[in-house]
C-alpha cells in the first residue's frame, strides 16, 4: 500500500485521521489544501474573496494533478468531487476513502471549529449547509473504494478501519 486518498465534507476529519494514518504508515502526508495556500501564498478565505470560488476550483484540480502520482496520505478538500476532471482521477487512484458523518454531527463539529476558517460555511444556517453537503453525497460515493462512517467514533478507531480496508 502505497497511497490512501481521503475525501468527505468538511469537518469529516479528513486532516486529523490523515495525519494519524501518515504515523502509522510511515507515508508523508500530501494535505491538498495545505499545498494550496503555500502556493497561492494567502488563505483559502482570502483567495475566495479576492479571485472567487472558480478561481480556487481551477488550482484545486491543478495541485490534484500533479500530485496523483505520489506516494503518500492526502488530505482533500471537502469540494474537490466538485468537478469531472477531479473524479476522473480520483477513480483512477487506489484506496479513496469517503469519511462519512451525519449532517447533524458534521454541522457541531463546524461550529466548534474555531481554527479553520471555510468561506462556504462561514454565517451559513445549519440547513444552508447540509444543502451543501447533500447534493456532494453521491459525487463522494461515486469516486470511493471504501466508505467510513466517522459518526460517534473517534479518530484512531476511523483510522484503524482504514487501515484494515486498504490494499
Ligand atoms: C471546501 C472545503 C475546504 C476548502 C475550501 C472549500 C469545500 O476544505 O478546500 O474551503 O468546498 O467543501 P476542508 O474540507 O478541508 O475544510
Amino acid at each position: 500500500m502505497e497511497r490512501i486518498v481521503l475525501t468527505g465534507f468538511m469537518g469529516a476529519g479528513k486532516t486529523t485521521i490523515a495525519q494519524l494514518l501518515s504515523q502509522k504508515t510511515g507515508l508523508p502526508l500530501l494535505d491538498l489544501d495545505t499545498i494550496i495556500v503555500e502556493e497561492i501564498g494567502m488563505s483559502i478565505q482570502d483567495y475566495f474573496d479576492l479571485h472567487g470560488e472558480e478561481a480556487f476550483r481551477r488550482k484545486e484540480t491543478e495541485v490534484l494533478e500533479r500530485c496523483a502520482e505520489e506516494k503518500g496520505i492526502f488530505s482533500t478538500g471537502g469540494g474537490i468531487v466538485l468537478r469531472e476532471a477531479n473524479r476522473s482521477i480520483l477513480k483512477k487512484m487506489k484506496n479513496v476513502i469517503y469519511l462519512k458523518a451525519d449532517p447533524d454531527e458534521l454541522v457541531k463539529r463546524l461550529a466548534d471549529d474555531q481554527v479553520n476558517v471555510r468561506p462556504l460555511v462561514l454565517s451559513k444556517t445549519a440547513e444552508e449547509i447540509k444543502a451543501i453537503y447533500t447534493p456532494r453525497i453521491p459525487l463522494y460515493e461515486e469516486c470511493a473504494s471504501l466508505t467510513v462512517d466517522t459518526t460517534g467514533k473517534a479518530p484512531e478507531a476511523t483510522a484503524e478501519e482504514i487501515i484494515n480496508g486498504v490494499k
